[in-house]
């Protein structure tokens, strides 16, 4: 499978599960939620490297309260239990959380090992409160009890590609949310 070759690529998009339109207004929502609570707020939105990078390019647009933004890149390590993890912080946020409320904005949430890792982590640098927002949801996945505070969308367990989310680094440019075609690994 080479994905650098357009017809390949093309092949591996088997179906659009979000458009441009309904990620826009779902997006929308989620910025106007977020804007009504934290209003008067030192709000600061932390996004978790790489895939969330274009949800927050969108989300921070949709929010009309003041805000700031930082990132942090994270790689996981669990061992064969499946009941703990640990993360090691591949590049740290720039900003004092315990100055902000913090929300975190996350692409997907599988088993939920990732992120409720880096929620214990930045629980323990004693924000004003945190939140965890992500764009999409796969519940059926889930190994570990975390939640989101707001979903935009929960999908059933399929691979999913685009809108910042990658296969081997390729299609995170498209701007709709497709389901993977994973026959063609198979190749
Ligand atoms: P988990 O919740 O710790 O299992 O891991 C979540 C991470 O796995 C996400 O932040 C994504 O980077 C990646 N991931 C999980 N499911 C998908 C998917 O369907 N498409 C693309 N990346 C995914
Ligand atoms: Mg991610």
């Amino acid at each position: 499978m080479q994905l650098s070759d357009r017809e390949t690529y093309n092949l591996g998009i088997k179906e659009v599960l979000f458009t441009e339109d309904d990620i826009r207004d779902a997006v929308q929502k989620a910025g106007k939620h977020i804007s009504s609570l934290y209003a008067g707020k030192p709000l600061l939105l932390v996004s978790i490297l790489k895939g969330a990078f274009v949800f927050l390019a969108d989300l921070c647009r949709a929010i009309d309260v003041p805000c700031e933004i930082d990132f942090m890149e994270a790689k996981s390590y669990f061992g064969d239990t499946k009941s703990s993890g640990s993360v090691a912080v591949t590049m740290d946020l720039k900003h004092d959380v315990s100055k902000y409320h913090v929300v975190i904005v996350e692409d997907i949430i599988d088993t939920g090992r990732t992120l409720s890792e880096i929620k214990k982590l930045l629980s323990a640098r004693s924000p004003l409160s945190l939140r965890i927002v992500t764009l999409l949801d796969k519940p059926s996945r889930r190994e570990v009890d975390l939640d989101a505070d707001y979903s935009l969308f929960t999908i059933p367990d399929r691979f999913v590609i685009g809108y910042g989310l990658d296969l081997a680094e390729y299609y995170r440019s498209l701007p709709y949310i497709a389901e993977f075609d994973a026959s063609l690994l198979d190749e």
